[in-house]
Formats: C-alpha cells, structure tokens, sequence
C-alpha cells in the first residue's frame, strides 16, 4: 500500500535542517503540503526551494508568536492535519553548574513549545475530526543521562503531554504519538568525537548511528491511515539501545 497524503497539510517545525528538514521533504514525498517554521532564515528559505510552500520565521517557545504564525498559516491553508513538534536544542551542564537560563530555555524550546502549537491548532483540528500530532522525544527522556537534566526533563515531560493530550483528543479522531530518537547524525550530534561515538555504539546493538530519514520514516507511518489504531505511544528509534 502506497501512503498518500495528498489532500493533508502538515507543519514542521525545527525543519531547516537535520532531522526536522528530513520529515518535511519525507510528508513532501507522499503528497503533503508541508509548511516549515523554524529560526533560520537561511535554511527556511531552501526548505520552501525544495517543498515549494510556505515557511515562517517562528520561535516555537514563543506563545505569541506561534499565535500569531498559526493565525497566518489556517488564513492560507485553511488548516493543519498533520502538526510535527521537531523544533529541539540542548544545553548541557551538569546540575551543580547548570544556569537557570540553561534550564529555562531548554525546557521552553522543547516541551512549551508543544503546548504552543497545539493550543494553536487544536481547534481546527477537532472541527476536522482528523488529526495527527507527532512530538519528538528522545531516549534521553526515557532513560536520564548526566549532563542532561534540563533535557531529559523536557523529553519526559513531552512524553507525559503526549499521552494527556491523546487521551483529551481521541474521540475527535486526533491521534497523538512521540518518537524517541537515539543517536541520529545530525548537527546535534556532530561534536560528540571519535571516541565518544566508540563508547556509544557499545550500548547499540545495531552498532551505528541512525539517519534523519529513518525519523522521518516513523512520521511518515504516523501521519498515515496505517497508524489508524495507534496513540498515545512512544516509537524509539535507537538501533535496539533501550529494549
Ligand atoms: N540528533 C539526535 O541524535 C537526536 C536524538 C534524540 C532526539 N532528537 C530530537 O530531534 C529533534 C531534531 O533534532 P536535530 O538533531 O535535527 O537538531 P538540529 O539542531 O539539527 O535541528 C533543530 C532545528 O530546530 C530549530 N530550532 C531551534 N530552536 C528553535 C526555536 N526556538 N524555534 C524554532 N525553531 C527552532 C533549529 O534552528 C534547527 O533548524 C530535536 O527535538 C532533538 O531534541 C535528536
């Protein structure tokens, strides 16, 4: 069965590069109309090159300006089916010498900004009884790591406001899942090191680091009618690293 989204609009955010810029040209592929947000210009700019729609200049841990975007985006598309919460940033330090602007920032790009977006879009998605909203998680948010308390929080947060907010939205058919992504390669994960990396693929069984496009995979069957009997779950991407 081929996936076809043709007639859906999906919204990325983060999606100027990395794992985000993947899902977006993956929802392109099937038919979507995927609309981009994110900070970089640059990068938005080629994203609209590649997806020929619209792109937004948005900080996603901004209430007013994702208000504001969201009203700009339903004023032309009519409405989102398809709401990827991608946009993510780290911070590491360990507790004992972590700012509270570490903590404040991290926790607001990554778990405020899904209850940004989806107070934007929810009402239009419950008058449309369809609905797919996909946050990126992490295994970080399942397991902890040292280093990373400000973002372990906010992906565990991001997985307990998945499962609220789908169990809030199922009567409207508004499904509503998370993916924990291990270690993908991307620009986040560029400045870990050679031995770094070593270390790491003695806890992957797969004994590599994943691609942006094996995310994009997973959304790609979320945003499909073959997820029709699955919310509120958790979809880890790790190459078997938590089992
Ligand atoms: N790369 C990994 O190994 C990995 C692992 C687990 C989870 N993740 C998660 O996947 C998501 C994407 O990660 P990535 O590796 O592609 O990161 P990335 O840094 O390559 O891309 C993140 C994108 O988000 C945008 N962004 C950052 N803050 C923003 C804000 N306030 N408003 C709007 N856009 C903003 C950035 O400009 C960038 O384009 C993140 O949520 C990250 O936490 C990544």
């Amino acid at each position: 069965m081929n996936i076809d989204l043709k007639d859906k609009v999906a919204l990325v955010t983060g999606s100027a590069q990395g794992i985000g810029l993947a899902i977006a040209l993956k929802l392109k592929e099937a038919g979507a109309a995927v609309i981009g947000w994110d900070l970089d210009e640059k990068g938005l700019e080629e994203l609209k090159k590649l997806t020929g729609e619209e792109v937004y200049k948005v900080n996603v841990a901004s209430f007013a300006e994702v208000e504001k975007a969201a009203e700009k985006v339903l004023e032309k598309y009519k409405k989102v089916d398809i709401l990827v919460n991608n946009a993510g940033i780290t911070r590491d330090n360990l507790v004992m010498r972590m700012e509270e602007s570490e903590w404040d920032s991290v926790l607001e790009v990554n778990l405020k900004s899904a209850f940004n977006t989806v107070k934007a879009f929810n009402r239009n998605m419950l008058r449309n009884r369809w609905g797919r909203i996909i946050n990126m998680a992490s295994v970080i948010g399942l397991m902890g790591n040292a280093g990373q308390a400000n973002y372990a929080a906010s992906k565990g947060g991001l997985i307990a406001f998945t499962k609220s907010i789908a169990k809030e939205f199922a009567s409207r058919n508004i499904l509503v899942n998370a993916i924990a992504p291990g270690f993908i390669e991307t620009k986040m994960t560029a400045e870990l090191g050679e031995e770094n990396m070593k270390e790491y693929f003695k806890v992957i069984p797969l004994k590599k680091f994943g691609q942006p496009e094996d995310v994009a995979n997973i959304v790609l069957f979320l945003s499909s009618e073959l997820s029709n009997y699955v919310t509120g779950q958790v979809i880890n991407c790790d190459g078997g690293m938590i089992m």
